[in-house]
């Protein structure tokens, strides 16, 4: 089947997408663009539908109607499990709750994956594991265990796993939600330095004044529909929609007190740098 994915293509388009869980219609009709090497914030109130929109985009739920794409895989369409686990080795996901083996080390947590599913040496799995606990600054803490590790530690090697499958794009769901305020600033730092890389990036986050500085795009969601879309600047500082204004008006009397948390600066100037395959 000749390949339908031009340069030019969104790498992510979702079309007039429908999804119920039972009598609950929970997505309406999202249309949503993901172009290469952008930074896409989804934003909303608690229900509006943010991480089942990424989890459609990574084939995890049924939809009723609509499209989903990314790359030249038409997600709606996958007839089996061995499509989906395709899918999702080019889609990276990291959630709020770290999920990472508690059985075993940071290094085999991020060597695991990359050998078992894309079958790939030891040596070769090793090597590029522990570049990205540099990248990430958890590379003296290889040989630890996730229980080890603070929530801030656990989720930047949840990135750096994520990273170790050479996905086209993350998907990022509330990554910093169940982080104490002091270590949110590391996580954030790690992914604002995978933005400025050009790694395609899809954010849920109640960190408003981050997905204002690092998103390229910010969709607004209620109730299952895009109640608007448009560039940081025009959603953060020109809402059109009366809705998008009192949610931010809302959302940021709480950020807005605080700056935006940037980790330690002497560890960003250290930062060894990987250029990511994307
Ligand atoms: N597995 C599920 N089974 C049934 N209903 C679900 C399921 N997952 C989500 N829902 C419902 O879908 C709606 C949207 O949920 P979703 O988790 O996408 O919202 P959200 O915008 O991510 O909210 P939050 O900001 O609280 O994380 C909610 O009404 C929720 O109760
Ligand atoms: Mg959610």
């Amino acid at each position: 089947m000749p390949s339908i994915e031009t340069a030019s293509q969104p790498l992510v388009s979702l079309r007039d997408l429908h999804l119920s869980f039972g009598s609950n219609h929970v997505l309406k009709g999202i249309d949503l663009d993901v172009q290469r090497g952008q930074a896409v914030s989804i934003i909303g109130p608690s229900g509006s539908g943010k991480s089942t929109i990424l989890r459609c985009i990574t084939g995890l739920l049924p939809t009723q109607r609509g499209t989903i794409r990314v790359g030249d895989t038409e997600v709606d369409k996958l007839a089996n499990e061995a499509q989906r686990i395709e899918l999702r080795k080019r889609v990276g996901f990291v959630f709020q709750q770290y999920n990472l083996f508690p059985h075993l080390s940071v290094l085999e947590n991020l060597v695991i994956a990359p050998r078992k599913v894309l079958g790939r040496n030891r040596a070769d799995a090793e090597q590029e594991a522990r570049a990205l606990l540099a990248k990430v600054r958890m590379e003296h803490k290889a040989d630890a265990y996730p229980g080890q590790l603070s929530g801030g530690q656990q989720q930047r090697v949840a990135i750096a796993r994520a990273l170790a499958m050479r996905p086209q794009l993350i998907l990022f769901d509330e990554v910093t939600s169940a982080l104490d305020p002091e270590t949110v600033g590391e996580v954030l730092t790690v992914i604002r330095e995978l933005t400025e890389e050009g790694m395609t990036c899809v954010l849920v986050t109640h960190e408003m004044r981050f997905a204002e500085e690092i998103s390229d795009v910010v969709y607004f969601t209620e109730n299952g529909l895009i109640v608007e879309h448009g560039s940081a600047e025009q959603i953060f500082q020109h809402p059109t929609s009366e809705r998008t204004h009192e949610f931010l008006r809302h959302a940021l009397g709480d950020a807005g007190r605080r700056p935006v948390p940037t980790g330690d600066p002497f560890l960003l100037s250290n930062i060894s740098r990987y250029s990511l395959s994307v």
